[in-house]
C-alpha cells in the first residue's frame, strides 16, 4: 500500500486498520484522506484566520515567524501560533482534535496518551517559505526520549506547489541529527538538517481535512507555497510516556537560541 487509507464512516468517525499501522511502523509516516468534516472546517477556519489576524499571543512568544528572526516581525513568510486550544479550548472538543488523539493512540500502541498540544502554521500565497528538512525531537529537551507523533491536518488543499509535507520513508528508526537554526541564525526558531537523501523522499498531497502522521524522528520537508492560495496546516502533537535519557543528547542549537534571544533583549518566552 502506499500509505493512503483510513475508512470514513457517518459523522465523522473515522479509523485505521492494523495495515495502515504496520504502514506507520514501517515508514514512520502515514496519510489519510479524512479526519474531520467540511462542516469542521468551515469552524475551524473561522478559528484559524482569527488567531492568525490578531496574532494571538505575540507578547508571550506564541506567534511568531518561523522561518525569520525574533523581533522582524511584520513580514512573517511562516507564521505561526503556539497552543490554539489554550486561547479557545473548544478546539480540544473538535472531531479533528478527537480524532488525532484516538488515531494517534493507535499509532504509538498505548492506551492513552499522556499530553496533546497543537499549533497551527500558515504558508501565506505566493509567499509562504519552505519548512526546510528537520525531526521534531530535534527542537525538544534533550534529557528526554518521546514516544510522540504529529498529526498535520490541511485547511487547505495540499499540494506539491502549495507545501505539502514530504517524509523520507524509515528515517524515525535513525537517531537525532545534527541540526541548525535557518540562515544560521539562532535568532530564527526553525531547525533544518544537512545531506538528507531527498531521493528516497515521498510527497503527501492530501486534500483539506485529510491528515499526515510523522513519527518525532521522522525526517520532514515541506515546499514554500507558490499558489494563489494560503496554505494553513493546523498539527496536533500526540505524546505517550517519555523515557529519561541517563546523559542529555547534545543539541547546542537550543542553547545558541536562548542566548541569542536573551542577548537581543527580546522580551519573549522560548519554547
Ligand atoms: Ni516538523
Amino acid at each position: 500500500m502506499n500509505g493512503y487509507g483510513a475508512r470514513g464512516g457517518i459523522m465523522g468517525e473515522i479509523d485505521i486498520g492494523d495495515a495502515e499501522i504496520a504502514f506507520f511502523k514501517d515508514n514512520g509516516y502515514l496519510a489519510i484522506d479524512r479526519i474531520s468534516t467540511d462542516e469542521e472546517l468551515g469552524w475551524l477556519g473561522e478559528i484559524y484566520d482569527r488567531l492568525f489576524a490578531e496574532r494571538t499571543g505575540e507578547a508571550k512568544g506564541l506567534f511568531f515567524d518561523l522561518a525569520g528572526p525574533r523581533g522582524h516581525e511584520g513580514t512573517e513568510s511562516l507564521p505561526q501560533v503556539l497552543g490554539p486550544d489554550l486561547t479557545f479550548p473548544e478546539l480540544r472538543e473538535s472531531l479533528y482534535f478527537r480524532n488525532a488523539k484516538r488515531l494517534a493512540a493507535k499509532l504509538l500502541e498505548v492506551e492513552a496518551l499522556a499530553h496533546t498540544g497543537g499549533h497551527m502554521i500558515l504558508k501565506p500565497a505566493r509567499f509562504g517559505a519552505e519548512t526546510p528538512w528537520h525531526q521534531d525531537e530535534a527542537y525538544w529537551n534533550p534529557s528526554e526520549i518521546p514516544q510522540s507523533l504529529s498529526v498535520w491536518m490541511p485547511l487547505d488543499p495540499a499540494t506539491v506547489e502549495s507545501g505539502c509535507m514530504h517524509f523520507v520513508p524509515g528515517s524515525h528508526r535513525e537517531d537525532v541529527r545534527w541540526h541548525r537554526h535557518i540562515d544560521d541564525n539562532p535568532l530564527i526558531h526553525g531547525l533544518v538538517t544537512d545531506d538528507v537523501d531527498t531521493s528516497r523522499a515521498v510527497a503527501c498531497p492530501i486534500p483539506p481535512g485529510g491528515a499526515t502522521f510523522h513519527h518525532c524522528r521522522t525526517l520532514h520537508y515541506a515546499g514554500a507555497n507558490t499558489t494563489d492560495r494560503a496554505r494553513r496546516a493546523y498539527v496536533i502533537i500526540a505524546t505517550a510516556a517519555s523515557a529519561k535519557r541517563s546523559v542529555p543528547a547534545h543539541r547546542p542549537w537550543l542553547n545558541d537560541e536562548r542566548e541569542a534571544v536573551a542577548k537581543a533583549n527580546i522580551d519573549v518566552e522560548v519554547f
